[in-house]
């Protein structure tokens, strides 16, 4: 019995364990899917989609977005981007640097100020 429940147990934490993501491949799977067709290489955004590279949504909010978008972004189902995917893709866009503040772009200043 003990281990019947031991092993519902381990079964259950691995199904909800999201799988850790790797970078490399998400850089990958980043241009295998056609992401940056919209949201850029570098996952800056585009004309057709936000900025995405170094995304503050969390993992379990990126991955229902990009399964049911609300917007004008196609779904991407796990038929065409599995889960273990959808982590490395993650991953990849966690790996970019955050954009830098308006303040610490001088150009930006500049025109602030008139100048
Ligand atoms: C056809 C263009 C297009 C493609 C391809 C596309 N997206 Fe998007 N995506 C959008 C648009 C547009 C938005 C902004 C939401 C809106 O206004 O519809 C968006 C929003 C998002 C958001 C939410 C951003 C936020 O902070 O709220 C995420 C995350 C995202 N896309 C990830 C992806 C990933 C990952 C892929 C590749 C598997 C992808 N997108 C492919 C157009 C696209």
């Amino acid at each position: 019995m003990k281990k019947v429940l031991l092993f519902l147990f381990v079964s259950a934490t691995v199904a909800l364990a999201q799988p850790a993501g790797n970078a490399d491949s998400g850089k990958r799977l980043f241009v295998r899917d056609g992401c940056w067709q919209c949201h850029g290489y570098a996952g800056q955004g585009s004309r057709d989609g936000a900025r995405i590279g170094a995304t503050a949504l969390t993992e379990q909010a990126f991955v229902r977005y990009v399964r049911r978008p609300t917007g004008a972004m196609p779904a991407f189902t796990d038929k065409v981007v599995t889960d273990q995917e959808m982590a490395d893709i993650y991953a990849y866009l966690k790996s970019m640097p955050a954009p830098k503040p308006a303040k610490d772009i001088p150009l930006l200043n500049q025109m602030k100020n008139g100048k």
